[in-house]
């Protein structure tokens, strides 16, 4: 029996298999605001039978966009655009998730197909990018940020508070803080980016305040019977990985107990330098160290995505939900492949009935 094809239950919110679509930009929004596009790229994706669809990193106010085309959620007007997306999703028997972002000094970019670097001083496409310390990320994205003052971090942190309302209003299912990839609260925790010498600065306690803040406000406006996870950077492959591990374990172990419910695993992408090892499932020992060491359910990506290994990794219980991305965009109906290629039993009903009928019948 296929351990990948069995359901997976958190708080109130069971998913049909263990399998779901990572937030993946698509750099197609004008202003924040969800289109067609997003309506018809997501309800694809939940056709193709992941039990899980979250949506993008969408930004919770304008300056935390990481280019001038990603999705927005800092207004009531822009929380509507995602209803279709929303009522789309579940009409395919999937589960509506989305990850709530805010960029930090890596804000302000071109879009990947146009250079992936910071946008030039003085074009008007750009604006000024926030941080804990006023440290550039280097390379591609050489702009220096403004510190934040702690007004402004309160309001940051409001904003993830009033972004967590519109999605819960709009009826999103699943909620995502998105902590990781070197964005603003992955910065507020590592000493790479965080240089300050207030209480959000130096000691371990004092760089995670602002990720605890941020999701125990959060919790207070998510409504306690659907799932509120954090996806996190637990290592930079700089060198000093074995320390990082056991500050992020110790800090995702304080996620827990306020109220965290599972762990999306990845890599920090604080700094440009850093020594990778990419390949097939590279972070299957370290999530599951995180899932046995801090005891959360967790997921993660970065080439989990195919069958034998997606099924491999749930079977091991490295993984408990497993993000498959790359892989989606190739084709949408992934778990209808993978279902057939490990003997699931019809495994065309992983597809909606006017697909399915017709593989069951010829
Ligand atoms: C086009 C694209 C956009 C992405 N956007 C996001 C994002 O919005 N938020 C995020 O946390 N990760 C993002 N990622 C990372 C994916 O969630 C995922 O970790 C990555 O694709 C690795 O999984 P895979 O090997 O199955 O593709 C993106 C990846 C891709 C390819």
């Amino acid at each position: 029996m296929s351990a990948l094809f069995q359901p997976f239950k958190l708080k109130d919110i069971t998913l049909r298999n263990r399998i779901a679509v990572p937030p993946m930009c698509q750099y197609m929004a004008i202003d924040g605001r969800a289109n067609d596009w997003h309506v018809s790229h997501y309800a694809g994706m939940a056709r193709g039978g992941a039990g899980l669809v979250i949506v993008e990193a969408t930004a919770v106010a304008p300056e935390g966009r990481i280019t001038p085309a990603c999705t927005g959620i800092w207004s009531d007007e822009l929380a509507q655009a995602f209803v279709p997306v929303v009522q789309e999703i579940k009409a395919a028997g999937s589960v509506p998730g989305i990850q709530i972002a805010h960029a930090g000094r890596k804000a302000s970019a071109n879009v990947p197909w146009e250079g992936d670097d910071h946008i030039a001083e003085g074009d008007a496409r750009g604006w000024p990018t926030i941080a804990p310390s006023a440290i550039a990320y280097g390379r591609n994205l050489p702009k220096v940020p403004k510190a934040m003052s702690i007004d402004d971090i309160a309001r940051v942190r409001q904003n993830f508070v009033d972004a967590a309302i519109r999605a819960r209003d709009v009826g999103f299912e699943w909620l995502e803080l998105h902590f990781a990839h070197g964005y603003l609260a992955q910065s507020f925790f590592s000493p790479h980016a965080n240089q300050r010498d207030d209480i959000y600065g130096g000691s371990v306690e004092n760089r995670a305040r602002f990720l605890l803040e941020t999701l125990r406000e959060v919790r207070k406006v998510w409504p306690e019977n659907l799932p509120l996870t954090v996806r996190f950077g637990v290592l930079e492959y700089d060198g000093r990985d074995e320390q990082t591990l056991l500050e992020s374990i110790g800090l995702v172990r304080q996620f827990k107990a306020d109220g965290m419910d599972m762990l999306s695993v990845t890599v920090g992408f604080t700094i440009p330098d850093t020594t990778i090892p990419w390949g097939p499932a590279f972070l299957g020992e370290v999530t599951e160290r995180v899932r046995r060491e801090a005891d959360v359910p967790v997921s993660s990506a970065w080439g989990f995505g195919t069958p034998e290994i997606a099924e491999r990794v749930v079977k091991e219980q490295q993984l408990d939900l497993v993000m498959v991305g790359r892989s989606h965009l190739v084709n949408p109906h992934w778990t209808y492949a993978a279902a057939k290629e490990l003997g699931v039993a019809r495994p065309s009903w992983t597809l909606p009935a006017p697909y399915a009928h017709w593989l069951e019948r010829y």
